[in-house]
């Protein structure tokens, strides 16, 4: 007994659930044996009870009512007048953190395939901060724009080269942070959609395999799925696991921008017996990663690995790490010069990046935000004669077109995301993917909550949302007079001069 009354809305939904039948069947028999009046009552309960089980099992298209029945549309209706409480007392649509409503609304409205033109004008800032892209004289027309395919392993003449032929990856996101329908309705949208899925650090895809779209497989500092018993890259493992036929290209992961130096974190909550199996882990306990990968010890070696694992694998190989040091970054880019050894492509994480559990310190605090870091990374591949080796992917934030276009302007092949795929599949924000309660069904393995989450349906919209971003990059570019993604350049941006991106394009750290 702590003594604290806690409201647990899932727990009183179950309530709620056998309750109103309950009360339904009482006030009948009321109505029977005391007072006829009573079978009023009654009326209002077979109501909403009927109601309750509709929003429950005969909808599919909101997943908090299948959960949360009636009580679920509590949310709704606060909704429905949270811009009127909003603008006279809580925050306004440009406000919340991490994502605010207008970020989170575009997605929503991407998703749902629902026009997202606005209207009267930007509620952004036109201060001296705001970075912008620049539009041409003369825009081009979208039938003169070339495909926007990306190939890795091409640079280095990797035997099985892989192209992307949308410019889109979903981010890694491990089965453990997942649940399995999370999973799977990921894996099945970006199959529809016909992009990549990260598998994230979890260890054996098993569920991304059945759904059988295109996959990074990602090897975090633990290797889960492909570790010896000393906790390092066991070869005939990688061998067994990539000859899977939809493992296209694997990611060793040096960092994540909303924990760089810290290895992964899995939450004791959510070691099911499936993951505790998945992983060789033990259920009760918190699975932490190590900080790096045992294999690593300082560039040279870190380089060497890199090359190990394209040459067991035989498929396109990156790295993912959030910017730090710059010195330490300019010096592994030189070391893969002098061993002539180049990952095939660079995640550039920001350190705005999610997380499904993190320490606080480290997300608020430890790593390079996305644009300057990814500016950097950029600029030293460029000084050091090696940009055209690899192909960079760039996440954090990047969840709408404006600020995507700026990354791809700063350096970036492709975007990767992760919580603009998880809004899409219907994500509320509610920032509880580390407690096991998500209330869609997103980041929790409770089957009861799981249930909400419509695979099918939820996978339609993350196609809508491809289509949709694709369709919005396009129109930007067009508006640039680029035929290509690859044409553009940090020229392309407006960059006021109190931005602080300036600071990383003259200073040498
Ligand atoms: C629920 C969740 C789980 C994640 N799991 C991983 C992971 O297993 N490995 C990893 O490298 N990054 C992981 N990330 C980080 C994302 O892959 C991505 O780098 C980061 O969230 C930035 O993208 P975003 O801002 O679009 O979300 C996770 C993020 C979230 C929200």
């Amino acid at each position: 007994m702590t003594g604290k009354l806690v409201v647990n809305l899932h727990k009183l939904a179950r309530f709620t659930n056998i309750a109103i039948p309950l009360l339904t069947g009482l006030f009948f028999l009321a109505g029977l044996r005391i007072s006829f009046y009573f079978h009023f009552i009654t009326v209002a309960f077979i109501f909403l009870t009927a109601l309750n089980a509709f929003y429950r099992f005969g909808q599919k298209g909101h997943s908090l009512l299948r959960n949360f029945g009636i009580l679920g549309q509590g949310r709704y209706i606060l909704e429905s007048i949270g811009p009127e409480l909003r603008q006279y007392l809580f925050l306004n649509d440009t406000e919340e953190r991490p994502f605010n409503r207008n970020e989170r609304s575009e997605v929503y409205r991407k998703a749902q395939d629902i026009n997202s033109a606005s209207s009267f004008g930007s509620q952004k800032n036109f201060d001296s901060t705001e970075v912008k892209v620049r539009h041409a004289l003369f825009p081009i027309r979208k039938k003169d724009l070339k495909p926007s395919n990306v190939t890795f392993g091409e640079e280095r003449g990797c035997p099985n080269p892989y192209t992307l032929k949308r410019p889109f990856i979903i981010s890694a996101m491990s089965f453990g942070a997942l649940g399995e329908r999370a999973v799977r309705t990921f894996a099945r949208g970006a199959k529809q959609a016909g992009i990549l899925m990260n598998t994230g650090e979890g260890g054996y895809p098993k569920y991304h395999l059945e759904e059988g779209c295109d996959l990074i497989f990602q090897m975090g500092t633990a290797k889960f799925g492909v570790r010896d018993d000393e906790g390092r890259l066991d070869d005939q493992k990688l061998r067994d696991l990539v000859a899977n036929d939809s493992i296209k290209m694997v990611e060793i992961k040096f960092s994540q921008g909303a924990k760089p130096g810290k290895g992964g974190l899995l939450p004791k909550e959510k070691i099911t017996d499936e993951i505790s199996a998945l992983r060789g882990v033990r259920k009760g306990e918190d699975v932490v990663s190590p900080p790096s990968h045992a294999e690593c010890v300082d560039i040279e070696s870190a380089v060497s690995f890199i090359s190990h694992v394209q040459e067991v694998s035989q498929l396109p190989v990156g790295i993912k790490l959030c910017m730090g040091i710059s010195s330490e970054f300019r010096g592994l880019v030189s070391e893969m010069k002098r061993q002539n050894a180049f990952p095939d492509w660079i995640t550039i994480d920001g350190s705005e990046g999610g997380s499904g559990a993190a320490p606080k310190s480290f997300m608020d605090r430890v790593g390079i935000p996305l644009f300057p870091g990814l500016k950097r990374a950029n600029n030293i591949l460029t000084e050091l004669g090696v940009r055209n080796r690899l192909k960079i992917v760039a996440s954090g934030k990047l969840v709408g077109p404006g600020r995507q276009m700026i990354a791809l302007c700063l350096g970036a092949d492709v975007i990767c995301s992760a919580r603009g795929y998880m809004l899409a599949a219907g994500c509320i924000q509610a920032m509880q993917c580390g407690s096991n309660t998500c209330p869609i069904g997103i980041t929790t393995h409770d089957p009861d909550l799981q249930r909400g989450l419509d695979i099918d349906l939820k996978a339609t919209r993350i196609k809508n949302y491809v289509d949709n971003l694709e369709h919005d990059i396009e129109e930007l570019l067009c508006s640039t007079g680029c035929r290509s993604i690859s044409e553009l350049s940090f020229d392309h941006l407006y960059v006021p001069k109190d931005s602080t991106l300036h600071a990383y394009v003259t200073k040498p750290n």
